[in-house]
């Protein structure tokens, strides 16, 4: 089974059957990290090139893990000592580096579009790492394992994402991979941080996050981007704590089996407590390991090893 095109850009665009399909692969990868020797064959001869304009350490470690559990070559590109600084643009970047028989680029850019525009160039596949604040598919295929290993299912439950979802590409991405999959979405945050129009998305919107965490399944929180502070999308960040901070007494309004969740990186005492964020009901470092096990999955459909 192979996935339907060349590239993974967005959740929105994909169909159910190749999100199901990556979550499948996903677990049977996850067999081969509990492995003694935590290697596979799979793409000896590949090349990955890791091109990263944003900071990163979750998805940038996990794609290269990926591509090295699976024996491929990885190189990682730093724009900050790389021919960018001299005004390359990223047209020629990537031309250039698919010039080196580069079979898959991973881009990360603070630009929406950037991997849609370079997958229109390139033979070789791109999978987007996140792109401005549009989309965070692996991320969101990452989530979505993590809540059907934990829940069982997907179809049907109640899950509320907290946060700025207007700038979130983790939401966007969530949103579109859970609809899909059957979940009930509820959205929360101050109304500067909540998009107009996003009910035209299938969720519900609650400006109060009490109302929004009355019993659900699954909590999703999102990181506040502190720089944006400066933009006066909320007074402080104490004021923000005060009424977005998933805390235990607020954990309480939520089903018994919660899981709460988080893409990190976490701000701690902002918009999430530490004796929740380390608390029993946190998955989120279970994210993180299933985002080696979905990275793998990705390129493994993706190099046309997948017959
Ligand atoms: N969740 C996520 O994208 O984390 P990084 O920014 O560390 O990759």
């Amino acid at each position: 089974m192979k996935l339907s095109g060349k590239d993974l850009l967005g959740i929105k665009e994909m169909g159910t059957e190749d999100i199901n399909l990556i979550l499948e692969t996903a677990e049977s990868f996850k067999e081969v990290l509990e492995r003694d020797i935590k290697k596979v064959p799979t793409l000896r001869g590949k090349t990955i090139v890791n091109l990263f304009y944003e900071p990163s350490t979750r998805t940038r470690t996990s794609f290269e893990l990926a591509g090295k559990r699976m024996s491929a070559d990885v190189i990682n590109i730093t724009p900050s000592v790389s021919s960018i600084v001299k005004g390359e643009s990223l047209i020629d970047t990537v031309k250039n580096i698919e010039s080196m028989s580069s079979d898959f680029i991973i881009i990360r850019h603070s630009a929406a579009g950037a991997p849609y525009l370079v997958s229109r160039i390139l033979k070789g596949s791109v999978i987007n790492a996140g792109d401005g604040s549009h989309e965070h598919p692996t991320q969101a295929l990452l989530d979505l394992l993590t809540i059907r290993e934990k829940m069982g299912r997907i179809e049907g439950l109640e899950i509320a994402i907290i946060g700025d979802i207007a700038h979130s590409r983790v939401a966007r991405s969530n949103i579109y991979g859970l609809i899909k999959l059957g979940a009930n979405v509820r959205v929360s945050g101050p109304p500067t941080m909540i998009p107009w129009g996003i009910e035209r998305l299938g969720v519900r919107v609650f400006y109060k996050m009490e109302e929004a965490l009355k019993d659900v399944d699954v909590i999703m929180m999102l990181r506040i981007q502190i720089e944006r502070q400066e933009k006066g999308l909320f007074p402080t960040l104490r004021e923000y704590a005060k009424l977005y901070c998933l805390t235990p007494e607020r954990v309480k309004l939520a089903k018994d089996k919660v899981i709460i969740m988080h893409p990190g990186p976490i701000n701690r005492g902002v918009e999430i407590s530490p004796e929740v964020s380390d608390g029993p009901y946190s998955v989120i470092l279970e994210q993180v390991t299933n985002g080696l096990a979905v990275r793998m999955a990705v390129l493994y459909l993706l190099s046309g090893e997948a017959e």
